[in-house]
């Protein structure tokens, strides 16, 4: 199959999914999504498949958000539909995928694109990756399960203080925060990633599909967060906040929130 903005290669049991943008740091814009949605869906259902790798083409960035120039006129409603339609169609099925899926991050995964790393089932950065959730620094809070996921494997306070600075944390951090597990050079990413997966592939893929199952359990509650933050997001999107802080980045601007 063949994609405009995605590559697929297969080097089986091992398949790498590679968002392909580098012109715009491999922001996801909605064609993106969808090409990914139908790519891990048919490798889910390849047999030969055991282990996917995902990460961004070239050497700047692993994907830098959501693509802005898409939704910055975006209403209430469309903004909530963005959210929710992402969230369904890639986020929650990366995370629920029957197969390991390792986030290899080589450089800026900012918004959108850290909560991919974060959809997968774990993350090794190479040294020059920087993460953060800079959304409310555009008027917007994180719509692709950001709030859910970055408290879940940092903790509270630390998701908190993260989202609110709108900052970057380097790898050194990120490591101490376990947002990663490992932090390897840019040559060596790949091929560490592809060890891994290697020794993943040889144990049972029908325990290991179970096994991502009984985690995710555990971290399903009754109070709907995901939903909560559909909303949340949608609601943004009716802001002077918002429209300031979108235009803001789209003009290579400073934002100047008017707090309405
Ligand atoms: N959406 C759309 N386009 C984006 C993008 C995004 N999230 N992130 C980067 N780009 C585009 C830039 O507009 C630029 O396009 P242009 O060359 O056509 O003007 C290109 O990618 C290169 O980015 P640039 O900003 O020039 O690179 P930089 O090295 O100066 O800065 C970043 C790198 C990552 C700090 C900066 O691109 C950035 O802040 N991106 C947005 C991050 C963000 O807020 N993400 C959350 C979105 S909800």
């Amino acid at each position: 199959m063949s994609y405009n903005n995605i590559l697929v290669e297969e080097k089986k049991p091992i398949a790498t999914v590679i968002i392909n943008r580098p012109n715009k740091l491999n922001a996801l814009n909605k064609e993106t999504i969808q090409e990914l949605h139908q790519a891990f869906s048919f490798l889910e259902k390849d047999k030969e498949v055991k282990v996917i790798l995902l990460t961004g083409s070239g050497e700047k960035a692993f994907v830098a958000g959501a693509d802005i120039s898409e939704f910055a006129n975006f209403s209430v409603e469309e903004g909530g539909k963005l959210a929710a339609e992402g969230q369904e169609l890639l986020f929650n099925l990366i995370e629920n995928l029957s197969k390991p899926v390792i986030a290899a991050v080589n450089g800026f995964a900012l918004g959108g694109g850290l909560e991919l790393a974060m959809a997968c089932h774990f993350r090794v950065a190479s040294h020059n990756a920087r993460m953060g959730l800079p959304e409310v620094s555009l008027g917007v809070i994180p719509g692709y399960g950001g709030t859910q996921r970055l408290p879940q494997l940092i903790g509270k306070g630390r998701a908190l203080e993260l989202i609110m600075t709108a900052g970057m944390i380097d790898v050194e951090r990120a490591l101490d925060y376990g947002l990663i597990n490992h932090v390897i050079s840019q040559e060596e990413l790949l091929p560490f990633c592809e060890k891994l997966a290697d020794k993943i592939s040889k144990n049972s893929s029908v325990a290991i599909g179970h096994a991502i199952k009984a985690v995710n359990a555990g971290f399903k509650h009754d109070s709907n967060g995901y939903a909560a933050e559909i909303e949340a997001f949608g609601a943004c999107f009716g802001t002077a906040d918002f429209k300031e802080g979108t235009n803001a980045f789209l003009e290579k601007r400073k934002a100047d929130f008017p707090g309405e």
